[in-house]
């Protein structure tokens, strides 16, 4: 319903872009023609595209210095979703214990760092595959998830972080420390309705829903991108020409952080 009911809202699908600015309109002047850009569309889409049209208020900044167009192109999306459910949602102070779910996927690997950034202490659970990938973003401890169940470990955390969709809050509750929070950010309808009821009861902070899309979590990403608190994790890239492709690799569920659209020339 939220992407359109009987077709697609928006038919050009891309939530996130890197590139060139090719021209501006008259009132514009945080940009002029040659700037180096990314932008967040998020919901709005749009962005699997050689040329893309947003308002210079929007979610669009310069890219950061030393940033690769592939790079840029995929700061935002795992980066903002992060940033607002560690830092606004659950405020992880330094100390805490953070656990984070799918440590290996594209929200997985920048809730990695920024947790770390925070100075939390992280727990990644993924695959063996992967285990190296999230340990050398930050993470202290690694589970695998097909050998070992994180919840039957004698130890606690103040924020679990889903990105998976497949705890449960029956399965986190024993493991969550008092003023525990519980961050669903890939949870169906069932979970999210009862979530504010279990809060009540349990004491427990249950968040989902979506994360915004804001000018200023994209300046503190360039930010922290710049300083080396911060990278994404590309997967692999695809020419727009094999962009079905792009997609079946997405729809595996398997791959480690992002995947790259190319379109376009670049230099
Ligand atoms: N609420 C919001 O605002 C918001 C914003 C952005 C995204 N999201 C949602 O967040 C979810 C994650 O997106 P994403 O692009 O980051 O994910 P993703 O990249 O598609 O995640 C794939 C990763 O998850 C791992 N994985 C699969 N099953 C797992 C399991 N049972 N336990 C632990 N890890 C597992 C895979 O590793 P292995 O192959 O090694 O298993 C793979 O590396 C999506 O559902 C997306 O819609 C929500």
């Amino acid at each position: 319903m939220f992407l359109g009911i009987t077709r697609p809202r928006q038919p050009i699908l891309g939530t996130e872009v890197a590139g060139v600015v090719d021209a501006v309109g008259q009132a514009v002047s945080r940009f002029k023609p040659g700037d180096r850009v990314f932008a967040f569309s998020g919901i709005g889409m749009g962005c699997h595209a050689e040329f893309k049209v947003m308002r210079e208020t929007g979610p669009i900044q310069l890219m950061p210095a030393g940033a690769s167009f592939e790079d840029a192109a995929v700061l935002s999306f795992g980066g903002t979703t992060a940033l607002y459910f560690l830092r606004d949602v659950a405020k992880v102070k330094a100390g805490e214990r953070v656990l984070i779910n799918g440590a290996s996927g594209a929200v997985g690997t920048a809730a990695v760092q920024l947790a770390r950034h925070f100075g939390a202490h992280v727990t990644g659970v993924c695959s063996a595959a992967n285990a190296d990938i999230v340990r050398s973003l930050g993470a202290d401890d690694v589970i695998d998830y097909r050998t070992e169940n994180f919840a039957a470990r004698w130890e606690a955390w103040d924020v679990i972080l889903d990105t998976v969709g497949s705890l449960s809050f029956a399965q986190c509750r024993p493991v969550l420390r008092p003023h525990g929070r519980l961050l669903l950010i890939a949870a169906g309808l069932g979970a999210l309705l009862k979530a504010p009821l279990q809060s009540r009861l349990s004491g427990l902070k249950i968040t989902g829903g979506t994360a915004p899309e804001r000018l200023e979590d994209l300046a503190e990403l360039k930010r922290l991108y710049e300083l080396g608190a911060y990278r994404p994790v590309i997967d692999r890239c695809f020419p727009l020409e094999r962009i079905a492709d792009a997609h079946a690799r997405v729809d595996t569920g398997r791959k480690a952080g992002n995947v790259v659209v190319l379109a376009g020339a670049r230099d």
